[in-house]
């Protein structure tokens, strides 16, 4: 037992240098611009997207439930999924009181459309349960009440957005697989960097085709960005020959908690702030169609994806 532990710690340690090691190597370069392509018809399948991060506590909850209103804004019909199992807070970002949520539908006694509740401009939230166990290790029944319910999501939305939790245990990783495309949530800061890294890292030897975008929030001007980005994309594509796309930043904004405090989102408590009108630009950078992007392959594939990853 002891020297199994012991072997753990080694591998995770051996993961750390190789992360850190990289890193260091890597010597910025400027960014290589991508063409432009034709967007999806409206009536195409729904765009699952996860939102991800290896460091905690960097902004996806608050970039999930804006981005959705910013979305809507545009026009699409958006779903957030909370899927941060033990610590589901998407609700309270998005001052909405949800009286079901993933645990009665873990639990057999609501299916997952009848605990959709409905936030501001018509954003649907699915809200997760806090203090749901790893889903790995719940009872065969409950995931497959989870992912037949999936199912019935098809055609209800444009966009289906995923706020999973920090780092990547099995979960969070079953989500960002079965996803048609993956937003990291990023901060300037070293340890941030690095996380990112580590999870990119993990995800490329797991699925190297999979569709990566980057979004460096909490930045100080847009220059702070760019080097934060260049770092992590130049990294990512000179060790891994892994191309991560650069979705854009969101300013260091006090409006930010400020909001949070009062429980409502940025987007509408503060809509002329600096965090406001960043997300409105990075949803225009998500709906702006790019050359290389495959269509989304809908709710359908996702929950296909999922009951294969759980093995079902
Ligand atoms: N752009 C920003 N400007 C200022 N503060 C921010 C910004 N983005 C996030 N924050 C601060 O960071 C806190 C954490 O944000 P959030 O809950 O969205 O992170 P998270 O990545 O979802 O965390 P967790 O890993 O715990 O799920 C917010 O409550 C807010 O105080
Ligand atoms: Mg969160």
């Amino acid at each position: 037992m002891r020297d199994q532990a012991e072997k753990l710690r080694l591998l995770a340690q051996t993961i750390k240098q190789q992360v850190e090691d990289d890193l260091k190597k890597h010597v910025l370069i400027p960014p290589v611009k991508k063409n432009k392509g034709n967007i999806f018809s409206k009536d195409s399948n729904t765009r699952v997207i996860a939102v991800t991060s290896g460091k905690g506590g960097v902004g996806k909850t608050n970039f999930t439930v804006n981005m959705g209103l910013a979305l809507a804004a545009r026009g699409q019909r958006v779903m957030i999924m909370d899927a941060d199992l033990g610590l589901a807070n998407a609700d309270v970002l998005l001052g909405v009181t949800p009286q079901f949520n993933l645990y009665h539908v873990l639990k057999g006694e609501k299916s997952i459309k009848e605990i959709i509740t409905y936030g501001p401009q018509g954003l649907m939230l699915i809200a997760g349960g806090s203090g749901i166990q790893e889903m790995a290790n719940l009872p065969r029944k409950e995931i497959e009440n989870f992912v037949t319910g999936l199912g019935d999501l098809e055609g209800m939305t444009d966009i289906l957005i995923i706020d999973t939790g920090a780092g990547l245990n099995r979960n969070v990783l079953t989500f960002l697989l079965a996803s048609d495309e993956v937003v990291v949530i990023c901060t300037p800061e070293p340890t941030a960097i690095t996380d990112a890294y580590g999870l990119v890292k993990s995800l490329y030897q797991r699925q190297p085709e999979s569709n990566v975008h980057l979004v460096v929030n909490r930045v100080e001007n847009a220059e702070e960005a760019d080097i934060t980005a260049t770092k992590l994309i130049m990294v990512a594509e000179r060790f891994l020959q892994f191309p991560i796309g650069r979705l854009g930043y969101i300013l260091d904004d006090p409006s930010v908690t400020k909001a949070v405090k009062s429980q409502e989102p940025f987007l509408l408590k503060y809509p002329k702030s600096l965090a406001a009108n960043c997300v409105h630009r990075l949803a225009g950078q998500l709906l702006e169609p790019r050359e290389e992007q495959q269509p989304p392959s809908g709710v359908k594939s996702f929950f296909a994806k999922i009951s294969k990853l759980f093995s079902l």
